[in-house]
């Protein structure tokens, strides 16, 4: 679609919530936004009250008195297990379902949340049966399989801290996370499906754990059964739940106790471990996902994402639980076995709010839409997305097929930093438009700032940052204090939270995101650094040195480009293209694989040094190119070009 269209589409379309989502909708004016807008701090604390069910319920809110170390309801004291499942199963909401599992090979298993406190009491007792205890790491690389919430859920129950890791990073990723966090137990399986193949986790947790002296026990699920090597710290999963004992009692939690961290790119090649606490996490994630999710007693609610990202923390475990929702987990991705997959569980579990990225959603529009239209997609009233900006072509074709035009679209801005979602429409207030996050949930503050760190008037485009806390927010990153100050607390001052990404408003004060303005790439939805990228490259022996860049994707958004300067006595050919590109998924994982790499005599650099992305974007992109002058030599850009030019006509 060309910009003039899209730039139409964003300006004309107004979707207004209907009368009937109005009439039933949990949040259909700004009384709450209000309430917060006056005290924040006690708009957040009587929300606590309310919301959790505290072994000592907090008197205090907010304490900035070290900012930017924010603190929330720090006399309180919980669980968060208690909250998703012992007090449903208590108020007499046991046999309700919980999740709706569906594996990729079709197998099925629904769980209540009575089965769901059984597992996870045994579970935790299996953890602390192998010496596993409150404050103590753990690592769980997994697919999504049911053991992996639960496995979650058990060390929350005992205040051990999860570090899930996504089951597509590779070995070496997995073990930079498991070394900083000095974890001291792993939890995996034998495989994940991934479209009909096993990916053979526990060989690649062997491999990683060969070089983290901290792992004491690693504990696998039987999933995919094919032989695995089996070590002397090995435990079977399975055996471990049969010796464990049935009963734990929840481990009563600070507030501020760390509930768990989740490792995200920043602008170096190293990770960082985004920590998470108790008690302001659970209320974001509680709050969000009833306000935005408008969650009733009889929904059954979608979120696809995967554990191994926050979306699949705070949207697919903490959130949906401690609101006592139904929930349909899927194993596999969408297009296996075939393109109707999403659409035949729909179909099949009467799903009603469907939670997704907008790389799915470009992915299925390629499909056709008779994937869609083979089924009866009835029983959906909710449609959200989160991620990436989603582009005003998908929205409408989500809106109009997916939605038969008739459900609401949530498009979610957040991040691992912010717990939970920050910008999104609410579904019985908002009018909508194709494209645009809208605005800021109650209690909120986004501001959109210019390079001095000024307000930016309503129309105008800048920096987005958040001049508010919040209760879910990150607390530091993990073992790197100094780190959590530089990236986020001091472009702007010391109590303005830099998220990362450039936002604009529009004439009617609504929100846009512009997608990030540091090194970082958004390849599908998965965060990944331009420098993660360039050092996994000069990494091999061939290169000398590299620049990655994101260049614009039809389908995952972005896809990563990289430029390549050999060592002397390395020479350019097609088999040396394709084994860095073989490197580089081989130590981050298959999801970071440069999908174009090209080989530079030298990088366009300015006279003082600088590499010019702007450039090699352009090149990627098959543009043509900008203005070169200010290069130390010119001529380079065209030799790269060349090369691009070959590249992308073969
Ligand atoms: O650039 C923004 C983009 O994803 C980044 C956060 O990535 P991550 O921490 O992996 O969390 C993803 C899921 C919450 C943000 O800095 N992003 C996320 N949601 C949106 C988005 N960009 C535009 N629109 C969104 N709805």
């Amino acid at each position: 679609m060309s910009d003039a269209i899209e730039a139409h589409l964003e300006e004309s379309r107004r979707v207004p919530p209907s009368a009937s989502f109005v009439a039933r909708a949990r949040v259909a004016d700004r009384s709450l936004h209000a309430e917060a807008d006056a005290d924040f701090a006690a708009f957040w604390l009587r929300q606590a009250r309310e919301q959790i069910t505290w072994y000592r319920e907090p008197t205090e809110s907010l304490d900035d008195s070290n900012a930017p170390f924010y603190r929330w309801f720090a006399d309180g004291s919980l669980n968060l297990t208690y909250n998703c499942l012992d007090r449903h199963v208590e108020a007499g909401g046991g046999d309700k379902v919980a999740f709706t599992w569906v594996g990729e090979p079709g197998d099925e298993r629904v769980i209540t949340y009575a089965e769901l406190l059984a597992d996870v009491e045994r579970a935790a007792s299996a953890l602390q049966a192998l010496g596993v205890g409150k404050g103590d790491r753990v690592a769980i690389y997994l697919g999504m399989v049911m053991e992996l919430p639960i496995a979650m859920l058990a060390c929350a129950r005992i205040g051990a801290i999860h570090s899930v890791v996504f089951g597509g990073f590779a070995a070496t990723a997995l073990a930079d996370r498991i070394q900083d966090a000095t974890c001291k137990l792993v939890i995996t399986a034998d495989g994940a499906w991934r479209r009909g193949q096993i990916i053979p986790l526990k060989d690649i947790v062997d491999e990683a754990v060969a070089s983290c002296p901290s792992v004491e026990h690693v504990l696998v699920v039987r999933r995919t059964e094919q032989e695995v090597a089996w070590l002397a710290h090995d435990t079977w999963w399975h055996e471990a739940m049969a010796a464990a004992d049935p009963r734990c009692a929840p481990e009563h939690m600070d507030a501020e106790d760390v509930l768990f961290m989740l490792y995200t790119s920043g602008t170096t090649a190293k990770p960082k471990g985004i920590v998470h606490t108790s008690g302001g996490y659970l209320l974001g994630a509680i709050m969000s996902h009833q306000w935005v999710f408008d969650i009733r007693p009889d929904d059954v609610y979608w979120c696809t994402a995967d554990c191994g990202w926050v979306t699949g923390h705070t949207y697919v475990v903490y959130g949906p639980l401690a609101n006592h929702a139904t929930s349909v987990i899927y194993e596999g991705t969408p297009e296996h076995p075939s393109w109707d997959r999403h659409w035949q569980l729909v179909e099949r579990h009467k799903v009603t709010i469907y939670y997704t990225a907008p790389t799915a959603i470009r992915a299925l529009i390629k499909a056709g839409e008779d994937a869609v239209e083979r089924h009866d997609g009835s029983s959906l009233r909710l449609l959200g997305t989160v991620g990436e900006p989603i582009n005003p072509e998908a929205w409408v074709w989500y809106h109009e097929h997916v939605g038969r035009g008739q459900c609401p679209i949530v498009d979610t801005w957040w991040q691992t930093e912010t717990g939970s979602i920050v910008l999104s429409p609410l579904p019985g207030l908002s009018t909508t438009k194709p494209g645009s996050a809208i605005g800021p949930l109650p209690g909120m503050k986004p501001v959109i700032v210019d390079e001095q760190g000024a307000e930016v008037p309503v129309g105008g485009g800048g920096y987005l940052t958040l001049q508010r806390p919040w209760p879910s927010m990150l607390r530091t990153i993990w073992g790197d204090d100094q780190r959590f100050i530089d990236t986020y607390w001091s472009r702007f001052g010391p109590t303005v939270y830099f998220t990362g990404d450039g936002a604009r408003t529009d004439a009617d004060g609504d929100l846009w995101l512009l997608g990030r303005v540091d090194d970082v790439i958004n390849v599908a939805g998965h965060r990944i650094s331009t420098t993660e990228i360039e050092s996994a490259l000069v990494g091999h022996p061939a290169v000398a040195e590299a620049a990655a860049i994101g260049a614009e994707d039809e389908i995952k958004g972005e896809h990563i480009a990289a430029f390549v300067i050999l060592r002397d006595g390395h020479e350019a050919t097609e088999e040396l293209r394709q084994a860095l590109a073989t490197h580089v998924a081989g130590l981050i994982g298959k999801f970071a694989r440069p999908k174009l790499l090209l080989f530079a005599p030298d990088l366009p650099k300015t006279r003082s040094g600088k590499i010019m992305r702007r450039l090699l974007k352009d090149i990627a992109e098959g543009r043509e190119l900008g203005d070169a002058t200010t290069l130390r030599d010119p001529a380079i850009v065209q030799a790269i070009k060349a090369d691009a030019d070959r590249q992308m006509h073969r």
